[in-house]
């Protein structure tokens, strides 16, 4: 039996996941918390989903072997590759994935917009990898004639973020020629979790447009499945962060210091 006060798990393949991190800790501050990137290999967009996959079971099953009673992958295109093998390997650990947050973008056309018709169009910027993947097209087929999805694959950005370049001529440059071609799409979903960082760009290039991630609504979804396993922390203190990547002692701290980024 998992123990309540070990720490819950956060992955991603680098520095992506502290912008799910942040809403994990807002929403449970007692539990202690392992983040853990893998800098080294990123970026898991470029990868085959068989690699991420493999990549995603290696760390997942140390942190289990460290003590950690729950895991959120958060990262999409880790999420799309291996989450479901994940939890057939450990059906007894709530193992919380995340993905493109297209039901809301889609609601807000209907219900803000008032277009029922399906004439909402719904950006959606991810990695190539997790576009392939044979479950996004299931998630836009729960939504087909409800909206015009366009899926954006963005082959660099999580590259740009994962240097730390949120404010560069490239960064800036690299969102500018992939956006203008949209300017005037009704929403946008952040499909990767590195891309909330780079929102101040994404928002002066998509003036206008509504902006959706799945951060908010996976810290949800990792507390009720943690509360229902009776897996809550018991501690009324705060609880810990600790921070670990597969690079460097450096990049490990670059993650503390993303969580101080005020992203919106
Ligand atoms: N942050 C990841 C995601 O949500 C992937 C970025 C990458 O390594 O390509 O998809």
């Amino acid at each position: 039996m998992a123990d309540k006060n070990g720490p819950v798990a956060v992955i991603d393949s680098g520095v992506g996941g502290v912008s799910v991190l942040r809403e994990l800790i807002s929403l449970m501050p007692n539990e202690n918390f392992i983040f853990f990137g893998d800098s080294a290999n990123a970026p898991y967009g470029e990868k085959s989903a068989e690699q991420v996959r493999k990549l995603t079971f290696d760390i997942a099953e140390r942190l289990f072997a460290s003590g950690a009673k729950a895991l959120v992958v958060a990262c999409n295109t880790a999420t799309a590759a291996a989450v479901r093998r994940l939890r057939e390997a450990y059906p007894r650990v709530p193992i919380v994935g995340i993905e493109p947050a297209i039901k809301p973008a889609v609601l807000y056309g209907e219900q803000e917009l008032g277009k029922t018709d399906g004439s909402s169009t719904v950006l959606v910027m991810a990695t190539p990898t997790t576009l392939e993947q044979e479950k996004f097209e299931r998630l836009v087929g729960e939504y087909r004639g409800r909206a015009q999805i366009i899926p954006l694959p963005c082959h660099d950005l999580a590259r740009l973020i994962e240097k730390g370049d949120l404010d560069s001529p490239e960064t800036e440059e690299y969102v500018r020629d992939l956006l203008t071609p949209y300017r005037g799409v009704d929403s946008v979903v952040l499909g990767c979790t590195h891309y909330p960082f780079a929102l101040h760009l994404i928002e002066k290039y998509l003036p206008g447009t509504a902006v959706f991630d799945g951060a908010c609504g996976t810290a949800r979804e990792a507390k009720r499945r943690i509360d229902a396993a009776g897996l809550a922390a018991e501690r009324t203190e705060t609880g810990r962060i600790e921070f670990f990547s597969s690079k460097s002692g450096e990049t490990a701290d670059m993650y503390k210091n993303f969580l101080k980024i005020k992203i919106k």
